[in-house]
């Protein structure tokens, strides 16, 4: 286990005391002003023996919104929340970036006060909003060139709340078939203009909202999932969007590239697993996950595959989940019954 726990230089000035991170997991358990509470402020901190910790999907702006209670980033009493979360993860010696959401068309107006939710086009998505009485999801408005423009901000005011709230940084959520994801995969993207219609085009979202993020905060990593295809439809077109976006991303200075779930499985028209399709175009720090047990995720760093690995459930169920790999001792198993309260 002496991979996983050793320390990781992730930038000149921030130094992770191991390889373990915390992946970003949504507990809906915010005010219904979105704000974070002790709870998770004392959750968080339970955890800050890890390498870093990425906070539960965090949205940048009102009309971002998807779920019920997740925390924002766009108002002072957000800030004021968040900085009671990093505060106490500080103290114990812990770093913690922000993950920043949009849900883009992954919402209903029943979260966005009446409002329709924006997406790259107006292409409808299938099936049930979780956690409501059989609500369909829709069709979302196909956002202006205002829009994008506004959306792009939003994020970059979350990136500056998040440094005054005390970040280490942000983690941008690409991934899960969420807004970001939407411009980057050709079924929710069938723009004409200069935000779709090729690589570069469906590209230039992504790359224009890192921009404006790191203007405003250091640390800036991304979390990604070229063949995840949560919330969307398959198309091997996307391949081709994901090379481009990949080689891009090589000259933006990110603190790092985050595969997004489904690491156990292979795919055969990306010769492997996500994070092997990452690790072989995106030529700086990488962070696995998904289903990793200490051992495989020994095997996977070993084999040179990424860096460092996300845990996600087990860290649910094992709030000590480093000192008990340090010590040898066996994990608690995960049962979905756990999220039910902020152990
Ligand atoms: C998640 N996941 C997730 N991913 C993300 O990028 N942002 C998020 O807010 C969430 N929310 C979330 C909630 C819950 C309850 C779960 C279980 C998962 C995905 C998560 O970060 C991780 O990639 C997966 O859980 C796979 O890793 P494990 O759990 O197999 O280690």
């Amino acid at each position: 286990m002496n991979t996983l726990l050793a320390p990781f230089t992730l930038s000149d000035n921030l130094s992770l005391t191991n390889r373990i991170v915390m992946a970003p997991m949504t507990r809906s358990m915010a005010t219904d002003a979105l704000v974070p509470t002790q709870e998770m402020a004392e959750y968080y901190a339970r955890r800050a023996e890890t390498g870093l910790i990425i906070t539960e999907a965090t949205i940048v702006a009102p009309l971002a919104q998807g779920y019920p209670n997740t925390p924002g980033l766009f108002s002072e009493e957000q800030v004021a929340g968040w900085k009671v979360v990093t505060d106490r993860v500080h103290e114990r010696g812990g770093k913690i970036f922000a993950q920043i959401w949009h849900c883009g068309r992954v919402s209903h107006p029943v979260y966005l006060g009446g409002e329709l939710p924006v997406a790259p086009s107006a292409v409808a998505l299938s099936g049930r909003v979780p956690r409501t009485d059989g609500i369909q999801y829709g069709t979302p408005r196909a956002m202006t060139e205002s829009d994008i423009t506004a959306v792009i901000d939003a994020f970059a005011l979350a990136a500056a709340n998040a440094r005054r709230a005390g970040f280490d940084g942000v983690e941008i959520h690409g991934a899960n078939g969420y807004l970001v994801d939407q411009f980057l995969h050709w079924e929710t993207n069938q723009r004409t203009d200069a935000w779709g219609g090729s690589p570069e085009n469906m590209s230039r979202f992504v790359l224009d909202v890192i921009n404006a993020v790191k203007n405003e905060i250091e640390h800036v990593g991304i979390r990604l999932t070229p063949v995840g295809y949560l919330h969307m439809a398959e198309n091997p077109k996307d391949k081709a969007v994901f090379d481009y976006l990949l080689q891009q991303l090589n000259t933006c200075g990110l603190s790092y590239v985050h595969t997004g779930s489904e690491d156990d499985r292979v795919f055969n028209y990306i010769e492997g697993s996500m994070t092997q399709y990452i690790r072989r175009l995106y030529k700086s720090t990488v962070i696995a996950s998904g289903s990793y047990t200490p051992e495989r995720a020994v095997t996977m760093m070993e084999n040179g595959d990424a860096d460092l690995v996300a845990i996600g459930r087990p860290l649910i169920a094992n709030p000590d989940y480093v000192g008990k790999i340090q010590a040898g001792l066996p994990l608690t198993p995960y049962h979905n019954a756990m999220l039910n309260q902020l152990v």
